[in-house]
């Protein structure tokens, strides 16, 4: 294990990924698209992420990742440490305990689809399909837009917006472009590790011509299950292994395909597709990709990790959230978790945490607006999630995987524990999982990770419209064991908002 050590400076450059217009965009050092992050399970990552946008505040949110007793370098402001204010650094401090396909993007307000958001690879030492590739390849799915999140949200959010269309997205990108080619050779075994880094769009993914045998899902390694197809949604990540043929003359498109089901209206112009290529040979024959009728991706929950983690136990508590869209009195669209829309507080929920003693187990002190649950340590959770709006909504929790119990089809309405007596004996875990529409789904976890995290819709128009609650798990163990950096008090001196007991 090492330490490995970023410099980033976060400002503003300018890309034309789609062809179509030059933007500015969120880089690094200049860069942009962001560098893919290559790290392995047992190294302590050291990111100073300068804050050089100069109009915007800033944070950084590694998806996916567990922080034991370093909740508090998650990213989400407002929740775990203050908004990184332009013209200053905030430290990321924290070690690496798991392994797998992740990615980083900012948390701050509606501000990833703007550019900030990469793929991040963790090496698992014990990798089992360790010797069944030879190689490791990353693919990115995502959606473009022309305009900027500030002034998309502020349509979206508004009286002349009562319905909440979110949106459409201008374009989809593979790897931040639309030429994206895969030099590959004959015979040769890949894992291709594939992750939706979208703001909005789900994505269909298939390479024609080619199977592929899932085998990670999230960071959590899989059983192979053989498929021609995987759907992502924003945040999704699968890694799957690909065999290549033993011939050069052709190369082979790979598709992502914007799920349109997302969209209110598709623009006539829109083209919801991005074709990347296969490459055997740079000469050779590029046939165009099918045109297909019907989308048959392999379904997550019949997955099964490869640890052998069995079903947790019966749960202590069960947290009931009915989801809707609805106008609140001001003409504008809101997202509501039992009519709960999130609003952030100034003082960040884990800092409310770490200065209220006894009263920390109380989930009124952190305020209405941040729908707070407490929970104990080593509770067994289930999270039984109605969605009461016609659309499909993927779920994201922080600091964990879940087990997934039930997603039931289209149109089921609540859950109904009687419907679903038997759940798989070693659940599929991952950290992101959608519902259908008017549809409901049954995710168990178990709270043996002290922290503060957020719960919420990774469509970022539907987390910027509330769709996001806050757990407290095991408050005293966290009064009792975390030590904030004093870099977290200066951010939030330097960004001029209050900090608890300060
Ligand atoms: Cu990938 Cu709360 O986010």
């Amino acid at each position: 294990a090492e330490t490995v050590t970023y410099n980033w400076n976060i400002s503003w450059t300018t890309a034309n990924p789609d062809g179509m217009l030059e933007r500015p965009v969120i880089g690094i050092n200049g860069q942009w698209p962001l560098p893919v992050l290559n790290l392995t399970k047992g190294d302590r990552v050291v990111a100073n992420v300068h804050n050089g946008l100069g109009n915007e505040t800033t944070s950084i949110h590694w998806h996916g990742f567990f922080h034991h007793n370093t909740t508090f370098m998650d990213g989400p402001p407002h929740v775990v440490q203050c908004e990184i204010p332009p013209g200053s650094t905030f430290v990321y401090n924290f070690t690496l305990d798991q392994a797998g396909l992740y990615w980083y993007h900012s948390h701050s307000k509606g501000q990833y689809p703007d550019g900030l958001r990469q793929a991040l690879i963790i090496t698992d030492p014990e990798n089992p399909y360790l010797g069944q590739y030879d190689e490791e390849l990353v693919i990115s799915l995502s959606d473009w837009y022309h305009d900027q999140m500030p002034d998309l949200l502020k349509g979206f959010i508004s009286v002349t917006n009562p319905t909440g269309a979110e949106p459409v997205p201008k374009s989809a990108l593979m790897n931040e472009t639309q030429n994206f080619e895969l030099p590959v050779q004959p015979g040769k075994t890949y894992l291709l590790r594939i992750v939706n880094v979208g703001a909005f769009a789900s994505q269909y993914f298939w390479i024609e011509g080619h199977n592929m045998s899932v085998v990670e899902v999230d960071g959590v390694w899989t059983k192979p299950n053989e498929t021609s197809m995987i759907y992502l949604t924003s945040a999704q990540r699968y890694s799957v292994l690909i065999t290549m043929k033993n011939e050069t003359t052709t190369n082979y498109p790979m598709v992502g395909s914007m799920d349109t089901d997302l969209f209110d209206k598709i623009p006539a112009d829109l083209n919801w597709n991005v074709t990347g290529w296969l490459v055997y040979d740079k000469q050779g024959h590029r046939p165009q990709p099918h045109e297909l009728e019907e989308f048959d991706p392999l379904d997550d929950v019949y997955l099964t990790p490869t640890d052998g983690v069995e079903l947790y136990e019966q749960p202590d508590q069960v947290i009931v959230l009915n989801m809707s869209m609805n106008n609140l009195g001001d003409g504008a669209n809101y997202a509501f978790f039992n009519d709960i829309t999130y609003v952030s507080q100034k003082v960040p929920t884990l800092y409310s945490v770490m200065t209220t003693g006894d009263a920390a187990s109380n989930p009124v002190i952190y305020g209405r607006d941040t729908n707070s649950y407490v929970l104990l340590k080593d509770q067994v959770i289930d999270i039984v999630l109605n969605n009461l709006d016609t659309g499909k909504h993927p779920f994201h929790l922080h600091g964990h995987n879940f087990q997934v119990l039930y997603r039931s089809p289209e149109e089921e309405g609540f859950f109904n524990a009687t419907n679903t007596t038997s759940f798989p004996a070693v659940p599929m875990r991952r950290d992101t999982f959608w519902v259908k529409p008017t549809g409901n789904f049954l995710i168990r976890f178990k709270a043996d990770n002290p922290g503060v995290w957020l719960f919420h819709c990774h469509l970022q128009f539907h987390f910027d419209a509330g769709l996001a609650m806050t757990f407290v798990e095991a408050p005293r163990e966290m009064q009792q064991n975390l030590k904030i950096p004093q870099n977290h008090y200066d951010v939030c001196k330097a960004s001029g908002e209050p900090v608890a007991g300060n």
